[in-house]
């Protein structure tokens, strides 16, 4: 059985944080963190722990969004210089996908290509501080990095962080919008989890979780109240377990060409595509191509609309497109046909095999028009 997640909460002036710290004899910490986290409350504290002498850290900042295979390098060669004894990540997808890289690569030889390495699962402690409540990268196996500009998809249950801090409030200077898209990034995880053709009874548990408390919340976070705050991580988190057993589906894989193209959030350009393929499928659901077949889609997207409140399938796609409006994100404009069709042949088909129904390109292109048609 899979050890749990430790989860940590930052009562008492972060008590149990420094109870982690000594009980685990850890000292020599590699922080790996953005430049958000000198604005933290938290930065505060582990100031205090190093001039008490309970930690004495080395600092790792220099990677930037979508990180490279060069920084995770400089990472893997400070905490072996530095004869550091365990990864403390603070920060949002990027931190969290380099610290995780550090630690599967720590234990490789020195010089060798360390993608091209066998992965051997090592002890090495490991903490994290999601500075937002979307990815839930803290909860999950994989990890992206770029190596000479080509996408690289790391992937091992051992880099998921033992143990996690939710500090609700590295979340109170979030700006609004990404505050708004980080929290559709979840949505949408939880979403597609429940859906995917990779689902299971525990995945399934996840999703429904974290759907009832970002619905529950939504009014809270979005209000940047405490403690709408402290459970939008928590939702988060469960979503990141959710779509760790199943990963994403088409909501994903339309996505990210929306982001390349037009600089929105990736959570944004997930809902976008969410918000039209959801009530696709619920009417397609004869193109069902989950083993399980079309009544179990039938029924699946019943109960994910009995998650979300409704009393049928359509009602909650209708609900999730009501919430998505109701956040009033401006939808970008296509440059013409040649956008679309860019964004058509960008979808890899290969990367649709999680998704329950059958997309073609021809579908893709018209969910596509859909999408840039509402205004
Ligand atoms: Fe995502």
């Amino acid at each position: 059985m899979k050890p749990q997640q430790i989860i940590l909460s930052p009562d008492n002036n972060y008590a149990l944080l420094t109870d982690y710290f000594l009980r685990n004899g850890l000292r020599k910490v590699l922080i790996v963190c953005g430049s958000s986290f000198k604005n933290f409350r938290l930065r505060e504290f582990v100031d205090g722990l190093i001039s008490r002498g309970v930690i004495s850290p080395v600092f790792f900042s220099d990677f930037r969004p979508n990180p490279d295979y060069e920084s995770v390098v400089k990472g893997v060669e400070l905490f072996r210089n530095s004869n550091c004894d365990s990864l403390f990540a603070i920060g949002g997808g990027s931190a969290m996908d380099v610290a995780k890289c550090i630690k599967l690569y720590a234990n490789m030889p020195e010089g060798v290509n360390y993608l091209r390495e066998r992965i051997v699962p090592n002890e090495i402690p490991f903490l994290a501080v999601p500075t937002t409540a979307g990815t839930g990268s803290e909860a999950t196996k994989f990890a992206v990095i770029y190596y000479k500009g080509e996408k690289q998809s790391v992937s091992d249950d051992s880099c998921i962080p033992q143990t996690v801090l939710f500090d609700a409030s590295v979340l109170h200077f979030l700006p609004d919008y990404q505050r708004k898209a980080t929290m559709l990034d979840a949505f949408c995880h939880a979403v597609e989890s429940f859906w995917s053709v990779n689902s299971t009874d525990e995945s399934k548990t996840y999703s429904k979780s974290a759907i009832s408390l970002i619905l529950n919340n939504m009014d809270s976070y979005l209000a940047n109240e405490e403690s709408g705050n402290a459970t939008m991580l928590k939702a988060a988190n469960l979503a990141g377990k959710a779509i760790n057993i199943t990963q994403t589906t088409a909501g994903h894989a339309m996505c990210y060409k929306i982001t390349k193209l037009y600089g929105i959030s990736h959570g944004h350009a997930a809902a976008l595509c969410v918000s039209v393929l959801w009530r696709f499928m619920v009417e397609n659901t004869a193109l069902c191509v989950d083993p399980r077949g079309e009544k179990y889609l039938d029924g699946m997207f019943h109960d994910l609309a009995s998650v979300m409140g409704c009393p049928d399938a359509l009602a909650g796609a209708d609900k999730f497109l009501r919430i998505f409006a109701g956040l009033q994100l401006q939808t970008p404009e296509p440059d013409g046909e040649g956008d679309l069709e860019l964004l058509s042949k960008s979808v890899n088909l290969d990367r649709l095999k999680n998704n329950p129904i059958r997309l073609d390109e021809q579908t893709i292109n018209a969910l596509y028009r859909k999408i840039f048609d509402r205004k």
